[in-house]
């Protein structure tokens, strides 16, 4: 998600939103101190940074002889063997700013179910003046594209078809200046036509399409009348699952007994299953409820927000009122108590968000499950480390806002060919914390764990149950120390040595808990963001320490901008500069996929051009720039079919300074969808033409051979 809030209301809101007060010590610092260290360690103060990086006492990154995979892991039996040290083949494209997708040469690029494709029910057909009603917004694809992933067609038959399959799009806000004709209605600071608020609902969740090459023109196509073809909204019925299923903190008017809600919000990260099904983050909920002073801490902690939602940046969903409003559909995102107790109303609403959610795209009639045993904060996304049977199964979890917390889910039963969904109910959370001396230890955030208890005791704070922890997990990571970061985003696990990387995007800070360090950190504040790796204590996933190192600094050389020297440590040059790193991921040919997310000034007028994705090989430290997108979007949500000919990516929230009828991008149907470089056309957008779909791109090579090689 953009910081389009922020450009236009000039206050710090949505993404990036700072909610810890807590005096936990912050990454930045126990890295100026490891830097620190370094330093004295190479006995000279006058030792570039990127020397003391290498100096690190942490294992290299990446063991020259390293090699996990063995019989028992999942992907190592069923994908074709990984590439350690995968050669990028092709050339670095140069940084642009134009309303256009560019491609490295022999390339092409085809756009894919933009915003307002019908894929079900009566097809409505997508009207460019963005007159289609809410009705035909729950028949079509939503909006903002995110996380993503693919899942073969004949995936559950164990089969891994690259030509077939169902296609699971996050969308995690909307444009209310681009999706309805003339903005939002407002009329006395409400909502005033209720019918864009259910389009604009409509258009949040996520897309379940069904799509297949067509193999005579290499596009991709959607499967009409598919059943498999689905829209999840923030409206859809779901199931509350795990610890928190049930408890009094997620009792509510709509279901007395805590056991369901309605609607998943802002959509960012996903994650998926080994037994094939689709797991989605709620990120930036909290703005999307009201509740005045005097918030409870679950609300508190989290931002919800305190003042009507449109004088928050959101839209006003709860201002609704009259027929329209049935079953509370719109006044539930007031969480104002307002009746004899829970069950009365909606205070408790803002506690049904901020979870992983679980969306099994094969049954279409199933309801989505919030697995309550993950937590509850900004979930970026949901990463799972390669299942090896017999074992837990793993997620790491990012919080994105600023001096926020990086997570581990670790299951209590074991992964087996069987395993089902309910392997998530039961689980131990932890919060990372990360030692300067490049060492770090997961935290657990369990009401019957010593630790836990002897927190409790020192910080003079309580939690009934497990299910209270869960719902306030920032809180229980304050109590037990865990470390603030720059606005983790997201994660991905090499497939063959399990090592983490994870972005951090960013952080806007201008003090510290520990402003004695500001001199030996020459990043400081941090706009231009890093990327973590960590390897886990005998690389066990479920370990309970880790080591830990930088992989890559991201912004100009001259501000530090590079690789770090275990990974030959070069500068970083014209062929990969970048800023504000967001999207993350390993393909199965051991390509590291870097995304970013840079807004305000940084996007428009800063030397990094329009938002970009690069590849890196994390072996040799090489990256290359594979992309760069159109006008004012971001680069989020990459996947590839499983024979890596077909790479997936969303274009999200093109044209996002937009306001009703003037918009800053024409993207994708200006036509001028993809170029290569030499072939770039000039910026020209006219403001008053098609409006800007978000959209997921298909690449693919002219020559049909796998991306990125
Ligand atoms: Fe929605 Fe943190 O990106
Ligand atoms: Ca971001
Ligand atoms: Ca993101």
């Amino acid at each position: 998600m953009s910081d389009k809030i922020t450009a236009k209301n000039e206050v710090d809101k949505g993404e990036g939103a700072m909610n810890n007060f807590s005096g936990n010590p912050e990454f930045i610092d126990i890295l100026e101190k490891s830097y620190s260290r370094r330093q004295m360690l190479q006995g000279s103060l006058g030792v570039a940074i990127a020397g003391m990086l290498g100096a690190s006492g942490v294992a290299s990154a990446m063991v020259e002889d390293e090699d996990v995979s063995d019989e028992n892991s999942v992907a190592a039996r069923q994908r074709r063997p990984f590439i350690k040290n995968p050669v990028l083949g092709f050339d670095a494209i140069p940084v642009t700013r134009s309303d256009t997708v560019t491609v490295p040469k022999g390339y092409r690029v085809q756009a894919f179910i933009p915003w307002g494709t019908p894929i079900l029910g009566n097809y409505p057909a997508y009207k460019a003046d963005g007159s289609n009603t809410g009705l035909d917004q729950e028949q079509q694809v939503g909006s903002h594209h995110d996380g993503m992933h693919y899942f073969p067609i004949d995936y559950k038959a164990g089969g891994y078809s690259s030509k077939e399959g169902l296609l699971c799009v996050n969308h995690e806000y909307i444009d209310p200046d681009v999706i309805n004709p003339n903005g939002m209605t407002i009329v006395d600071k409400k909502r005033a036509n209720a019918d864009e608020v259910r389009k604009e609902i409509a258009a949040h969740g996520v897309s379940i399409v069904h799509i297949k090459l067509n193999e005579n023109t290499k596009n991709w196509e959607v499967v009409p009348g598919s059943r498999f073809n689905r829209r999840i909204t923030a409206e859809t019925l779901m199931e509350i699952r795990g610890p928190v299923r049930g408890h009094d903190l997620v009792k509510t008017q709509f279901s007395p007994s805590g056991t369901r809600t309605r609607g998943t919000i802002n959509n960012c990260a996903h994650g998926y299953t080994p037994w094939g099904t689709y797991l989605t983050c709620e990120e930036n909920w909290p703005e999307y409820f009201f509740c005045p002073d005097p918030q409870p801490r679950e609300h508190s902690r989290q931002g919800v927000s305190k003042v009507p939602t449109l004088d928050a940046g959101r839209y006003g969903w709860e201002t609704v009122s009259g027929d329209a409003d049935r079953n509370q559909r719109y006044s539930r995102f007031d969480a104002t108590p307002k009746g004899a107790d829970a069950t009365k109303d909606y205070r408790n609403e803002p506690n049904c968000f901020g979870w992983v959610v679980e969306i099994d795209p094969f049954t279409p009639g199933s309801l989505p499950k919030k697995r309550t045993a993950l937590g509850r904060f900004r979930h970026e996304g949901c990463w799972l480390s390669p299942p090896q049977l017999n074992q837990p199964i793993v997620y790491y979890s990012g919080d994105d806002a600023r001096n926020e917390y990086i997570y581990k889910f670790v299951s209590k039963g074991v992964y087996t060919e069987n395993a089902t969904g309910d392997l998530l109910d039961e689980g131990t959370l932890y919060a990372a914390k990360f030692n300067e001396d490049g060492t770090g230890v997961w935290l657990p955030l369990d009401i019957n764990h010593p630790d836990f208890k002897a927190a409790m005791a020192a910080k003079n704070v309580t939690f009934k149950d497990q299910a209270e922890v869960l719902v306030n997990a920032r809180l229980a990571a304050d109590i037990m120390g865990a470390t603030k970061m720059d606005r983790p985003e997201w994660g991905t696990v090499h497939p063959q040595t399990r090592e983490v990387f994870m972005t951090m995007t960013n952080n806007t800070r201008t003090s510290t808990t520990d402003p004695g360090t500001r001199a030996v950190n020459p990043r400081f504040p941090n706009p231009n963001g890093h990327i973590v790796q960590w390897r886990e204590a005998n690389n066990k996933p479920w370990a309970t320490s880790f080591t830990w190192e930088i992989f890559m600094f991201c912004g100009l050389a001259k501000d530090g901008g590079q690789i770090l020297p275990d990974h030959n440590g070069p500068k970083l040059t014209a062929d990969n500069i970048c800023a504000s790193p967001d999207g993350l991921w390993f393909d199965d040919n051991g390509i590291l996929w870097i995304q970013t997310d840079m807004s305000g000034n940084q996007q428009g007028s800063g030397p990094f051009g329009n938002n970009q994705m690069l590849a890196a090989n994390p072996w040799t430290g090489e990256v290359k720039r594979f992309l760069v997108g159109p006008m004012d979007q971001e680069v989020t949500g990459v996947v590839t079919t499983p024979d890596g000919k077909y790479m997936f990516v969303n274009m999200q929230h093109p044209g996002d300074r937009s306001t009703p009828g003037k918009f800053t991008s024409n993207w994708p149907d200006s036509g001028n969808v993809f170029s290569t470089p030499g072939n770039v056309p000039p910026l020209n957008i006219n403001p008053n033409g098609p409006r800007p779909r978000s959209a997921t791109i298909v690449i693919s090579r002219e020559d049909g051979g796998v991306i990125g090689l």
